[in-house]
């Protein structure tokens, strides 16, 4: 048996606490303590970005943190992307919604790590940024891999969720 410790971390605003082994990936710690199993699993060494997620607000790739690097963090999984204001009547997030309107999945395995990789990068763009490019858009999605796509359709779902996030609107 590993050494353990007990961590404590806020997953989409709720408390999720336990005792893991210090080798405990953040990503396993969410799955398996958390229910969080929205978050995937690829390639489980850095080179997908599947499994990405947010903590503190960056984008992370939860196969690479370790559980207890993330003590005491706040972290947003694909789950937290959802308007769950009114429980009984879930709403999909703006950046889940252009991809669902732009039909920008196959199979979806690999769409919780593009989805929050996109959060992030809109997140850091300026208020006040110019339409992304397809080139950008490209660049960007760079860092996570699609084993049934063209790429195609999901360079639309960015581009969509861009222009609705600067017009403010769904
Ligand atoms: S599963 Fe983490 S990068 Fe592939
Ligand atoms: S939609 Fe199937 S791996 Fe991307």
């Amino acid at each position: 048996m590993s050494p353990t410790r007990i961590i404590q971390l806020q997953a989409n605003g709720v408390d999720c606490a336990a005792e893991v082994e210090t080798r405990t990936t953040l990503a396993d710690f969410l799955r398996r303590q958390c229910g969080l199993t929205g978050t995937h699993l690829g390639c489980e060494h850095g080179v997908c970005g599947t499994c990405t997620l947010l903590v503190d607000g960056a984008a992370v790739r939860s196969c690479l943190m370790l559980a207890v690097q993330a003590d005491g963090s706040e972290v947003t999984t694909i789950e937290g992307l959802v308007d769950t204001t009114d429980p009984g009547n879930p709403v999909l997030g703006p950046v889940q919604q252009a991809f669902a309107d732009a039909m920008s999945f196959q199979c979806g395995f690999c769409t919780p790590g593009i989805l929050m990789s996109t959060t992030a990068w809109l997140a850091q763009r300026p208020a006040n940024a110019a339409e992304p490019t397809d080139k950008e858009i490209r660049e960007f999605l760079a860092g996570t891999l699609c084993r049934c796509t063209g790429y195609t359709s999901i360079v639309e779902g960015v581009r969509l969720a861009a222009q609705r996030t600067a017009s403010g609107g769904p």
